[in-house]
């Protein structure tokens, strides 16, 4: 007796219940009872989930059967959890993984959870393939949907969610203010080549733990901005960079027939050996600063010069972030944009101004630490809730003349973006807003992120 620890598990851990029986090719029928079995949900180290199961060893079909049917009807009580999954699975991501990490990691974990799925396969290569599918399916009856995929498609089809719900709502969606919540939670499954949307999420990047999250019904609100130019809605998305982060995707993009990770290499030193500033002007409305002033105002406060909360800048910028999500990644463990949150409404607004290249180098190599990420003269952090980037003069627009090779840079006259991985080109100036908690995602609020960070301080 001694020998035996004393575990516990908590009844909110079980994901499913099943019958155990020893099954042997002679016998006829479903075999010998043995008892029941939980499957549970484990929690490791650095917010990692893993599957596990529990034996409750018992031969009377009696009790089992008393135990099974109670079992049954706590795990149908917990609200959240899926049913029934609407799975869209970009089969062309990362070397063609996806298919392989659905198949072995994903699916045998929602049917023991006994959700229903049904499979569609996007292809990114299409553009708006995610947005025109999620026009027209049928979601009705689904409880969520989940993308097996990278960032790209992560975002596509977080982007095609929030405009059916614009429709849906008869919103339009140009010039739009106040956008509607998406109806439905999504997962994301971490199956591409960068994963930073799913790691930032779950804190690490693990398609069980993902998985776990999505079967657990764990949901959180996460905030999204959106992109517009002249009024015009462009996209919906977590996090852009501008300058060197767009130019580096815009270069990458067209070495597709490189492997992704020799093209990631290849498009960085492409661009830092080309690196330039842009001449822009990056006007932005402070985070709390709009209700400062309502709240001055109700107050009566005397007549202050700060009726226009919005600030502006000018200058050459080599980068820009500008991140609603910390952005994690394995160059950056405390993310691109360590000082902001999931849903905390605001965005983190980094700036790294014209600099020597061995500079601008260091600063890139600091994110991989766990503190002074910013501490260069040249970078400068702001928390906002709006951001118009303008750029000011042609003078560093694409001229296919002065490039080496005429097909490596975007098309002229429009700087890239990178929204969530995805390239975005637009000529002129770029409005984006933050819109607090309009989409669910799977996933759980990672209050041990503080701790990850307190243990990383300490080695
Ligand atoms: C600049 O670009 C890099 C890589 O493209 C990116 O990781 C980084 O977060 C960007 N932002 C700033 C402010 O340097
Ligand atoms: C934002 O404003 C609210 C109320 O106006 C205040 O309680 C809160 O502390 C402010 N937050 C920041 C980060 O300034
Ligand atoms: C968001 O959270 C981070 C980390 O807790 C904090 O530093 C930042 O000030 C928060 N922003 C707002 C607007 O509350
Ligand atoms: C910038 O380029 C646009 C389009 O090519 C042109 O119409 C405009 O005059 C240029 N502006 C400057 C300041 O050179």
């Amino acid at each position: 007796d001694m020998l035996c620890k004393e575990e516990m598990i908590e009844l909110k851990d079980i994901f499913s219940v099943k019958l155990k029986r020893r099954c042997s090719v002679k016998q006829q029928g479903s075999g010998t009872l043995l008892g029941i079995t939980l499957f549970i949900c484990l929690k490791r180290e650095q917010n990692k989930l893993k599957d596990s199961t529990l034996d409750l060893i018992n031969l009377s079909e009696d009790h089992c059967d008393i135990w099974f049917q109670q079992f049954r009807k706590i795990l149908a009580g917990f609200p959240n959890r899926p049913k029934s999954l609407k799975i869209l699975l970009n089969p062309q991501s990362h070397k063609k993984e996806a298919i392989q990490v659905y198949y072995e990691k994903v699916e045998p974990l929602l049917k023991l959870a006994e959700i229903k799925t049904d499979v569609t396969k996007i292809v990114t290569e299409y553009e708006g393939h995610a947005v025109s599918l999620l026009k027209e399916c049928e979601l009705q009856g689904f409880d969520g949907v989940v993308c097996v995929g990278g960032d790209g498609s992560a975002s596509e089809v977080a982007h095609a969610l929030l405009l059916r719900a614009q429709k849906k709502a008869g919103m339009e969606t140009d010039g739009i203010l106040t956008p509607v919540r998406a109806q439905l939670p999504l997962g994301l499954i971490p199956a591409g080549s960068t994963n930073v949307l799913a790691h930032s999420l779950h804190g690490i990047s693990h398609v069980v733990t993902a998985t776990l999250h999505i079967i657990m019904g764990h949901i959180q609100p996460v905030d999204v901005c959106t992109f517009s130019t002249a009024g015009k809605l462009l996209r919906f998305g977590f996090s852009a960079m501008f300058g060197f982060g767009g130019r580096t995707l815009a270069v990458a993009e067209k070495y597709r027939w490189m492997s992704p990770n020799h093209r990631r290499d290849f498009a960085v030193i492409k661009a830092l050996a080309k690196l330039k500033p842009e001449d822009c002007e990056i006007s932005f409305l402070p985070f709390n600063s709009s209700k400062d002033i309502q709240e001055r105002k109700a107050q009566g406060s005397p007549k202050c010069d700060c009726d226009d909360p919005w600030q502006m800048i000018q200058g050459q910028f080599l980068n820009v972030s500008i991140m609603a999500i910390p952005c994690l990644c394995s160059v950056a463990p405390r993310g691109l944009a360590p000082n902001t949150r999931l849903n905390n409404g605001s965005m983190a607004l980094i700036i790294a101004r014209d600099t020597s290249r061995p500079e601008f180098i260091k600063h890139l190599k600091r994110y991989a630490s766990v503190k002074n990420q910013f501490s260069f003269s040249f970078v400068e952090t702001y928390t906002v809730e709006e951001v118009k980037v303008h750029p000011r003069s042609n003078s560093s627009r694409y001229n296919p003349e002065r490039e080496d090779t005429p097909h490596e840079t975007a098309s002229e006259n429009s700087f890239p973006w990178n929204v969530d991985g995805d390239l975005m080109e637009v000529a002129s100036e770029v409005h984006v807003r933050l819109h607090p908690r309009l989409i669910s995602l799977y996933g759980e609020s990672m209050e041990e992120m503080h701790d990850f960070k307190v243990t990383c301080n300490c080695i």
